[in-house]
Order: structure tokens, then C-alpha cells, then sequence
């Protein structure tokens, strides 16, 4: 694979969705899946094999995670707590199906790392902070039992330096030859449509175009200036990509701080609010002069998640109402996932709060080194928060550091859509489909109430951490829906699908560019009720 380090740039993308009529809106609910897995999530990512790859770092001694008898501990001579060996892990693995995790192993410091996937559905993680600065590990995704019982991180001590640079909160994007680039500093972004990279940093966006290293347009100012990274954290999404992508592509960054608020936050002058704003903003397509235009949230939010979900909205999720990133340097954690709807009209409020209904457990205090990310069945993994240099539980921290995982179902998965509610029947989803590019893919999906919209969307799953996603984006594909034809039975003849059963014509995108190749998840969205996914490897 290949691997192009890029100094000093930051980035975000998003596309937009397409038109759907509006649904029924409940709460949604939150569940709690597991109240230790013994490391702090502070980077996820879905593979295509349904099991979540998490990590924290390896700097502040041992986590709650002992590995089990016979695994070889962690003798790493340079590590800065545990010199004389470490027998606890800082990685592991979370099988969705299963509710199940198991203790990975690395071994240099991963310490806010980036990421990406491999077309061929390997999980690559570069740098992170001390001795592991300059490294690149990689997870795969196993399949088959004995695989998956001691598949690990490729990461051995006599593992050499790699990169060309250190790389410490850095961002990776995957690039349409299947590699990536590595930038520094984190922030937002996204390859686009037209082949250039979208970077984002603070309150300015360029478009680069990084085979040349030319500056191809400068975007203005967002909104009155307001710094949106690290530490006064914001998050973006490329939004949706419709089929045309010509149409252009838009970018959404929510959040962030005040310019002044890390320096009051360090004077012991308080926790002032965080930014309720949004700036959206086309960064393809024929305006010369496109402008960021400025939305509100319903609450001031630092250190977001924005994650997209199948039918195109926008999850906002984790994360204060005040204060800034950094070792208890916020105070009051933000409760209220919020839904964006991008395709509701300029003007409209596009923001909507979810209420969990009562009953539903109550979610943990996420704030910094919290991470969110999208699962096939069209759940939310949340994870992660650890606001203090070491692991730090019990009376006398606000934020006490959070080890558990829990699930939000956003109120698409509530019983009340159960009848809108489409299922994939074929192919199956018990493993990958493969589709290239430009290729058609049938599928048969059965839904009792048909709405008059049906779409079919695809997701790369993303490398989050630091409130940013890397690798996010979705899809809306051309799809032609049809009553399907007679099907064959075993022993011969053919009968007539059920009432409910539809065949979907699906034209996947021709352009590496639009979707580089890897593994995505595939939706049939009913109005805005998705069906859960199916992977499918494009090559
Ligand atoms: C983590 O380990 C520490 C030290 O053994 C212990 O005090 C604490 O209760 C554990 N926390 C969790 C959430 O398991
Ligand atoms: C770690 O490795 C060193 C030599 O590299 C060895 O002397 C030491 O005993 C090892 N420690 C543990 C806990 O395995
Ligand atoms: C995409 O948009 C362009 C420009 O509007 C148009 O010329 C083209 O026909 C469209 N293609 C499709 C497949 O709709």
C-alpha cells in the first residue's frame, strides 16, 4: 500500500442526501452493552467481519484489561510507565453479534493515532506519540474461528519506523489507488468528487490538489471566525454524494469553541460556552463563489461526534456544552443526540433533538477521547472518554474515565417503524458481495409498508477518534425497484415472491474517486427506515 505523508493539513468532506418525505420522529433509545471492556475507546473502527477494532494508548501504566494466562505480556523497555513489562492490553476487539470482546496487543504508543482500511479489509493505524510516533501497525479482519480467536495487530518490537515524520494527531484519507494520505493536525475532511482534497482547519478550507501539492481554490471564513479544531473541537461529515455527483458535494462542520475559551479554561477562569454553530458549505460543482452558510444547533456542543447515518441524516452525539478539549478542561456533558436532516429545505430547522424514551437507560458522560461510530445493523457504537493523563475512576473526577460501550438506536430502529422497516433477503448477509466498478447489484428486499421513496445508500465504515471520523462517507446510489419475477423452487417450477418482497437494480458508482475501493455497507432505506446492511467489497 502507499503511504503519502502530508505536513500541516486538515480536512473534512460530506455529501448531501436525497429528497425523502419526512417520517415519524420518536426518541430513539440507548442501551448499555457492556460496562467495562477494560480499555478506553479512544479509536474505533468497523470492519467488514462485524467486529469493532478499539484502542487507547500505552503511556499511562496498565489499563483494567489483564491479558489472559498464557498471552505474552507487552516487554516494551522504552515504554514510559511500564519499562519492565506490561501484561495488561490496549486494544481490543468487540464482536457485535456476540456482545463479546478479547484483548489485542500493541506495542508502541498509539496515543491519538489515525487510520484507515485497506481495500483488502485490513485496519492500517499510523503513528501515534512517543516510540510509536513513526510506526505503522495492522489489524485484519479475520474470519473463521480459529482466525478470529488469535488474530492480533501485526506490531512486533523489532517492528522498524516507517513513516517519514513523526505523526501525532494526525488524519488519514483513504485515496482512490486504495492508499492514503497522512495529514497533520486532525481536523475534518474528505476527498471529493472532483479528485482534490477538501482541508479544513480551524475556520478556513482550501481545496488541494495533492498530486501537485497546489492550492486549488481558497474557500472564505467560516461564520465570524470561531476556531472549530483541536482543542476547541469541532466535527464535520462530507454529506451525502447522490448519484450525480456534478450536483456538488457539501461538507457540514458542527461545534467547536470560542477563541478565548482554551485560555480561560487554563487561567481557572471557568468553562465558557461552546459554539451552537454549523457552517455548510458546497465544495464542488460550478459556483466560483461558494459561501459557508451558518446553521444553528439546539445546543452549544465541543468535542461532537458526527456520524452518518444509513439513510443519509446526521447523528451528533457526545461531547460538552462547555469548555475545550484537554485534561478536565470541560465541565457539563452534552446528553442530546441530535438528528440533521440534510435534505430538509434552507430555512427549515434541520436539527432534531431525541428524547430517549423512559425506560431507556441513561447515557454515560462522553466528553474528551470519546469516539462514535456507525454499526451494520444501523445502530451507533459509543465509546470511550478519558478526560485525565491516567485511568481515573471513582468519587473526586468529574468525568470519571469510561471503559463501557454502549448502543444509541436512533428512532429509526424504534417498534413503532417496525412495519416500514425493509429486510436485505438476498444475497445474504453472512458474507461480503463482491461488485465492481460500474457493476449492478440485485437485491431482494422484502418491506410490509413500501413508502414511495426508496433509496439505496452505501457507507465506508470510519477510523474515529478526536471527534472526527476519518474515511466517512455515504452514498445514494441509482437503484430502479421492481416486483420481482417468478423464483425458481428446488425440485423445479417457480412461484411468485411474497406480497411484500421487491427486487432492487442497484448501479454502483463507476468512479474510484466517489467510493475507493474497500468494503462498504449497503442499505435499502424505506422512506427514511433503513433495512440493516450488507457488506460489499468493491475492487
Ligand atoms: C479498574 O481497575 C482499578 C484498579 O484495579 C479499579 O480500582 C477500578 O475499579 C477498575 N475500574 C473498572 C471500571 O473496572
Ligand atoms: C523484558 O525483556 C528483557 C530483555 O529484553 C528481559 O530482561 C526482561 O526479563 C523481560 N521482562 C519481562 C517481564 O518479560
Ligand atoms: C448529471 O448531471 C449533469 C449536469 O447536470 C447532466 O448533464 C447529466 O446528464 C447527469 N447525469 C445523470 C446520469 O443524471
Amino acid at each position: 500500500m502507499e503511504l503519502v505523508g502530508f505536513p500541516h493539513l486538515v480536512l473534512l468532506a460530506l455529501a448531501c442526501s436525497g429528497a425523502i418525505s419526512p417520517a415519524m420522529s420518536a426518541g430513539g433509545s440507548w442501551e448499555l452493552l457492556q460496562d467495562s471492556v477494560g480499555v478506553s475507546a479512544m479509536h474505533m473502527q468497523l470492519l467488514h467481519n462485524d467486529r469493532v477494532i478499539l484502542f487507547d494508548r500505552t503511556n499511562f501504566g496498565a489499563s483494567n484489561l489483564t491479558f489472559p494466562p498464557g498471552h505474552p505480556c507487552r516487554n516494551n523497555t522504552r515504554d514510559q510507565a511500564l519499562p519492565g513489562g506490561d501484561c495488561t492490553a490496549h486494544s481490543v476487539e468487540y464482536d457485535v453479534a456476540s456482545n463479546t470482546f478479547r484483548a489485542l496487543s500493541i506495542f508502541t504508543d498509539t496515543w491519538c493515532s489515525s487510520g484507515y482500511v485497506a481495500p483488502d479489509g485490513t485496519l492500517v493505524q499510523t503513528g501515534g506519540w512517543g516510540d510509536g510516533i513513526r510506526k505503522v501497525r495492522l489489524m485484519p479482519a479475520c474470519s473463521g474461528s480459529a482466525d478470529v480467536a488469535s488474530s492480533d495487530w501485526s506490531e512486533k518490537p523489532t517492528d522498524p519506523d516507517v513513516l517519514a515524520a513523526g505523526r501525532w494527531y494526525a488524519t488519514n484519507q483513504k485515496l482512490p489507488d486504495g492508499g492514503a494520505i497522512i495529514h497533520v493536525p486532525v481536523p475534518v475532511r474528505p476527498p471529493q468528487p472532483d479528485g482534490n482534497l477538501f482541508v479544513f482547519s480551524n475556520n478556513r478550507a482550501v481545496l488541494f490538489d495533492y498530486k501537485t501539492g497546489a492550492v486549488v481554490r481558497a474557500f472564505p471564513t467560516l461564520g465570524d471566525g470561531a476556531p472549530r479544531n483541536n482543542p476547541n473541537a469541532g466535527s464535520s461529515v462530507l454529506l451525502p454524494l447522490k448519484p450525480n455527483a456534478t450536483e456538488g458535494a457539501e461538507v457540514l462542520v458542527c461545534g467547536g469553541a470560542p477563541a478565548s475559551s482554551n485560555d480561560a479554561v487554563a487561567k481557572g477562569r471557568g468553562f465558557p460556552p461552546a459554539l451552537t454553530t454549523c457552517g455548510r458549505i458546497k465544495i464542488t460543482g460550478d459556483d466560483p463563489n461558494p459561501s459557508w452558510v451558518v446553521e444553528e444547533m439546539p445546543s452549544p456542543r465541543v468535542m461532537g461526534d458526527m456520524v452518518l447515518l444509513p439513510n443519509g441524516e446526521v447523528l451528533i452525539v457526545n461531547g460538552a456544552t462547555d469548555g475545550v478539549a484537554g485534561w478536565d478542561s470541560a465541565n457539563t456533558f452534552n446528553p442530546t443526540p441530535v438528528i440533521y436532516r440534510p435534505d430538509l429545505p434552507v430555512g427549515t430547522n434541520r436539527f432534531e433533538e431525541l428524547r430517549p424514551a423512559v425506560g431507556s437507560t441513561t447515557p454515560r458522560q462522553r466528553t474528551y477521547h470519546a469516539s462514535a461510530v456507525l454499526l451494520r445493523d444501523g445502530r451507533v457504537l459509543v465509546g470511550g472518554s478519558n478526560p485525565h493523563e491516567f485511568y481515573v475512576f471513582g468519587e473526586g473526577v468529574k468525568f470519571p474515565t469510561e471503559l463501557s460501550l454502549e448502543a444509541f438506536s436512533p428512532y429509526y430502529l424504534d417498534a413503532s417503524n417496525d412495519e416500514r422497516r425493509p429486510s436485505i433477503v438476498d444475497p445474504s448477509p453472512s458474507s461480503p458481495v463482491s461488485v465492481g466498478y460500474g457493476g449492478q447489484l440485485a437485491l431482494l428486499f422484502r418491506v410490509p409498508v413500501r413508502d414511495a421513496v426508496v433509496s439505496v445508500t452505501m457507507v465506508a465504515p470510519s477510523f474515529t477518534t478526536h471527534s472526527f471520523a476519518q474515511n466517512q462517507r455515504l452514498l445514494f446510489l441509482e437503484v430502479q425497484v421492481s416486483k420481482p419475477q417468478k423464483l425458481p423452487v428446488v425440485g423445479g417450477g417457480a412461484v411468485l415472491p411474497a406480497d411484500d418482497a421487491y427486487a432492487a437494480s442497484v448501479t454502483m458508482p463507476g468512479s474510484k474517486v466517489l467510493a475507493p475501493p474497500g468494503y462498504y455497507m449497503v442499505f435499502v432505506v424505506n422512506g427514511r427506515i433503513p433495512s440493516k446492511g450488507i457488506w460489499v467489497h468493491r475492487q
